[in-house]
């Protein structure tokens, strides 16, 4: 599980990893309410800080400095509700202004590989640490860290020195990094990153942003996840599919996706992905898998949160008749059809192969719906339905 910026806030404030004041808010005089109560007597600032589980915020205008509570409920009614990466923002933080001084970067991981952890840091940090890691990678320390040592004090020592700090601030650059080790082993998180840890104009060394993941085979002796996993990060299409028992994840592209078996999906998410490359660049717009029993009812139902999506304008359907016969899944198809009525508004390609294929195609070429074209491979239904989004 990922956490929110502003949960992975508390989380470091219970470890005593520095941070500033952060209110989470979800309207806009709940943000202005929020300033009020974080903005100095004598001036400062504020940051609003949009609350979504994905990098980039800053860069894509979800991270604004506010003089006044005024300011902020004006930067908190923009960022509400702006789409980021696929992310709708659903909350924001109003956070403390630091007077940053200099901007670094700390992160502990779990290495699968190498079966240990591994610690990153620079005096580099802030929004181009994926430029800098790509282009002088010497400049990100990597340090390795036994998982039965940690980060002890020789191992925090050795990071510092590693990642070439400045002895003015390398008693607070170690604790706040052996107090984010904490932070790591406590929660049996598989990665801690803090980007920017910063040094403020007085020396402070503060941590102004974090990105958390958890690891989900420790849920059982958490209790106290449940609350952060209550505040899901949904966006209405996925929150919609969830509600029917969907697997949904929404993309970015044209061509709705519908499959059964999680295999299928993935690979007919490449197919159409490869076939939208001779039209024009459309690209799948979901993942979806309907599962094992392809019912009426479910096919409805998910074609009804994809015809839902806006940017859709053609749906493949690609299924593979197993204990489900595929003649079950045609009848599925023609009865969803007559369910969703006239919300059923963009062409379907519908590809069947396997138990009872004939059958099923005879169902839906009798049924003969305007909407529907029927092809007899993958290959060529992927591009039949790309052509169809690109026209
Ligand atoms: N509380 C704050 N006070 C002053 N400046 C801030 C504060 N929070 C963030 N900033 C500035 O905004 C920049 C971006 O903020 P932040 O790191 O939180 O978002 P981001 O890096 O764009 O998002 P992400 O980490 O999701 O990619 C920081 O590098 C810092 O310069
Ligand atoms: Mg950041």
């Amino acid at each position: 599980m990922d956490l929110f910026e502003y949960q992975a806030r508390d989380l470091f404030e219970k470890h005593g990893v520095p941070v500033l004041g952060g209110i989470v808010a979800t309207t806009p005089e709940a943000a202005r309410a929020a300033a009020e109560e974080l903005l100095p007597a004598d001036g400062g600032v504020v940051v609003v800080k949009a609350q979504v589980k994905v990098g980039g915020r800053g860069k894509a205008g979800g991270v604004k400095v506010a003089r006044s509570a005024d300011e902020a409920q004006t930067h908190a009614e923009a960022i509400l509700g702006m789409d980021i990466k696929g992310h709708t923002v659903q909350r924001v933080m109003i956070a403390e202004g630091a007077d940053i001084a200099e901007e670094y970067y700390f992160s502990v991981l779990l290495d699968r590989a190498e079966r240990r952890y591994l610690a990153m840091a620079s005096v580099e940090g802030g929004v181009e640490i994926e430029v800098l890691a790509e282009e002088r990678p010497e400049a990100l320390a990597r340090i390795a860290v036994d998982p039965s040592e940690g980060i002890d004090d020789a191992k925090a020592a050795e990071i510092v020195s590693a990642a070439g700090f400045a002895d003015d601030v390398a008693a607070g650059v170690t604790e706040a990094i052996q107090k984010l080790w904490t932070v790591y082993a406590e929660s049996d998180a598989t990665l801690v990153e803090v980007n920017p840890l910063v040094r403020t104009a007085s020396g402070d060394v503060v941590a102004l942003d974090g990105k958390v993941t958890l690891d989900d085979n420790a849920e059982f002796r958490h209790p106290e996840w449940a609350e952060l996993a209550e505040v899901a990060e949904t966006d209405p299409l996925e929150a919609k599919a969830a509600e029917s028992g969907l697997n949904y994840v929404k993309l970015d592209g044209e061509v709705g996706i519908i499959g059964n078996g999680a295999g299928l999906v993935m690979s007919t998410l490449d197919v159409v992905a490869y076939s939208g490359e001779q039209h024009g660049g459309v690209k799948p717009a979901n993942f979806l898998d309907i599962g094992g029993g392809a019912s009426a009812a479910v096919m409805a139902a998910g074609l009804d949160v994809i015809l839902g999506d806006e940017q859709v304008k053609s749906v493949f359907v690609n299924v593979f008749g197993g204990i489900t016969a595929c003649d079950e899944v045609a009848n599925g198809i023609v009865h969803a059809l007559e369910i969703l009525g006239d919300a059923a508004t963009k062409p379907l390609v519908v590809r069947l192969d396997g138990n009872a294929v004939e059958e099923g195609r005879r169902i839906l070429e009798e049924a003969g719906h305007p909407l529907v074209t029927v092809m007899d491979t993958m290959d060529g239904a992927a591009d039949k339905a790309a052509e169809l989004a690109a026209s």
